[in-house]
């Protein structure tokens, strides 16, 4: 299976380091990158092959990944459209709806759109896919390998819930920084120094993810179960509580969610 990157960026970089941890074949990898910085970076870290821009090499490939931003998907597209037969076509832009891909690549249905987050610059990332329904067990099973390589994967069944996954886990990784932030500034606040307060609210994250992660019992029961009866947790989950924490996270995912649908009028513009 040969794989052409469009665009070498921060995700390209991450997907190709995952891909070849994995086994995969670096002589079967190429990427189209305009700037020669970012191609003499890939070439260095990994040995691919670059190009500046698409040629009819790109054609042979088997699997195209859309590894550009959103804002430069058209112009990307155009030296390929209408030039495409039988290549899985996977984008990884974030609020491109797929039948604006289509329409630019001149009609073209085997495609899958996915949604990774930043965590996968870590191999550490999830990312939800959704397939054309002309996209086959195959075609589901590559798009799968090459996600695969930076974290867990979701398939989602409708195109719309494409948003819902942004809204989720695409900016989930800032409403968790933002947690993060506030647990430092309240350790700062309750006497400890710069350095010590940034390890305790990184290391309770880590170590309370690690321990959800691993756990076969629900983060519910995981939350009861260090919440005493009187106790110092119960005194601030009620504080929380009071102030609605759980509907503030609710408010901000569905504003993330709507924020997406507007983008993806807007990102499908011609
Ligand atoms: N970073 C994330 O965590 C994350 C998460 C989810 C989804 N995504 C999506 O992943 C995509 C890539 O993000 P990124 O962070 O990797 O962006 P990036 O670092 O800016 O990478 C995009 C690369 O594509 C190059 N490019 C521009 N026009 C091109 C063309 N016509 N043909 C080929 N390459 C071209 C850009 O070159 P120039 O620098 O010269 O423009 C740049 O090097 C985006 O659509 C983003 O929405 C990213």
């Amino acid at each position: 299976m040969k794989i052409t990157f469009l665009g070498g960026g921060n995700m390209a970089n991450a997907l190709i380091g995952g891909l070849l941890k994995q086994g995969f074949p670096v002589a079967d990898i190429r990427v189209v990158e305009p700037l020669a910085e970012n191609r003499e970076r890939l070439a260095g870290a990994f040995g691919v092959a670059c190009l500046p821009a698409a040629d009819a090499s790109v054609l042979e490939s088997d699997v195209l990944v859309l590894s550009i931003k959103p804002q430069q998907m058209r112009e990307a597209l155009a030296p390929i459209a209408g030039k495409l037969t039988r290549q899985l076509v996977i984008s990884i832009a974030a609020g491109m709806r797929l039948t604006d891909i289509s329409r630019w690549l001149g009609g073209y249905s085997q495609l899958v759109r996915t949604m990774p987050n930043t965590p996968a610059l870590i191999g550490a990332g999830i990312t939800g896919l959704f397939a054309d329904q002309s996209v086959d067990a195959e075609g589901r099973r590559r798009a799968e390998l090459v996600l695969g390589a930076v974290g867990k994967t979701l398939w989602v069944a409708e195109e719309g819930m494409m948003d819902a996954v942004t809204a989720v886990s695409g900016s989930g990784p800032a409403y968790v920084f933002h947690f993060i932030e506030a647990l430092r500034d309240a350790a700062l606040a309750l006497g400890f120094s710069e350095e010590q307060a940034r390890l305790l609210a990184i290391e309770t994250v880590v170590g309370a993810a690690a321990l959800a992660a691993d756990s076969t019992e629900d983060v519910t029961v995981l939350r009861q179960r260090v919440t005493s009866k009187g106790g110092t947790t119960e005194a601030a989950l009620n504080s929380l509580n009071a102030d609605d924490f759980k509907a503030a996270i609710l408010r901000a995912v569905r504003a993330a969610e709507a924020r997406g649908r507007e983008l993806g009028e807007l990102l499908g513009k011609d």
